[in-house]
């Protein structure tokens, strides 16, 4: 079945350390688990998803990244970026990972350049069609990277953490999305603003409490997906690189609130 467009989903806020990179990873193993498979596209010169997909760039083993696939532009130019994640078993075989290193830096300086907001979407043309999904991991900014992400993007969902800063993070990445002229700008007239995730939720703050409830007025009660509470285990996971599942029965809560995610993701994109 060819998909084409409709699957990718780029995830964003406006605020660093919302969760984003977490739940990308997360979410692909969710997705994996439930067959699917999977491309996802590193979109932040902090590379942390690469990392945590087991694929860090090392100069010994220099692998195609965002950066060169950026750079080229071409019709079809990501396929000479893709790897499968880094790791074993069901996940390599579903997700597989365009990833990212610093120099992704160095394309902010050709944003003037005339269609240099479309090369990703080129790029991407005709590569990721048998994916179930493609996820893009944004940098927690509004500019020229995440911009790439988005001309590509049929999706943007907003990992949003119940605090002040969070929630207004949310806000500038959605009204971004939602302004006609900016999607105009970006040649992407189809994309649309799907979710606002709640992130790092502590049960014990009443601040994460208060601003849980003031989500649906803000975004829309059928925006606001399920919550994704904060949970050592992610920052374990994350560290090691592994996925949740290698975390044994410690993993299970956090592996049901992804699975959670992944279903709702099948039901509203696919
Ligand atoms: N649900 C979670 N529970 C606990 N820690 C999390 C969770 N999601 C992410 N983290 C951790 O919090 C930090 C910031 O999350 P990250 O996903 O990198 O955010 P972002 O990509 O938005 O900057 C990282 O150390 C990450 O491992
Ligand atoms: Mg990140």
């Amino acid at each position: 079945m060819r998909k084409r467009k409709n699957k990718r989903v780029a995830a964003g806020n406006n605020k660093g350390g919302t969760g984003k990179s977490g739940w990308v990873a997360n979410v692909a193993a969710a997705l994996a688990d439930e067959g699917c498979t999977v491309l996802v596209v590193d979109v932040d010169p902090q590379a942390n998803v690469s990392r945590r997909l087991g694929r860090p760039y090392r100069k010994e083993e220099p692998l195609v990244t965002t950066a060169e696939v950026i750079k080229s532009g071409e019709v079809g130019a990501a396929a000479d970026g893709i790897v499968p994640c880094g790791w074993s078993g069901i996940y390599a075989e579903r997700i597989h990972i365009i990833p990212s290193r610093f120099d992704l830096e160095n394309r902010i300086s050709e944003a003037a350049v005339i269609g240099s907001r479309g090369r990703l979407a080129r790029a991407l043309e005709g590569v990721d069609d048998d994916y179930d999904f493609t996820l893009f991991d944004c940098q927690p900014s509004l500019g020229h990277l995440t911009q790439l992400a988005l001309a590509a993007a049929r999706w943007g969902v907003a990992l949003v953490e119940p605090e002040y800063d969070g929630v207004e993070g949310a806000v500038r990445f959605r009204d971004f999305i939602a302004s006609e002229v900016n999607r105009k700008e970006m040649g992407n007239l189809d994309l649309a603003f799907a979710a606002a995730i709640p992130s790092m939720v502590d049960g014990r703050l009443a601040g994460h409490a208060h601003h849980l409830t003031s989500l649906p007025g803000i975004f829309g009660e059928s925006r606001v997906w399920e919550s994704i509470p904060r949970r050592s285990v992610i920052k374990d996971a994350a560290d090691e690189a592994q996925p949740l599942a290698d975390q044994g029965s410690r993993g299970n809560e956090m592996r049901e609130v992804y699975k959670t995610a992944a279903l709702r993701m099948i039901k509203e994109f696919a």
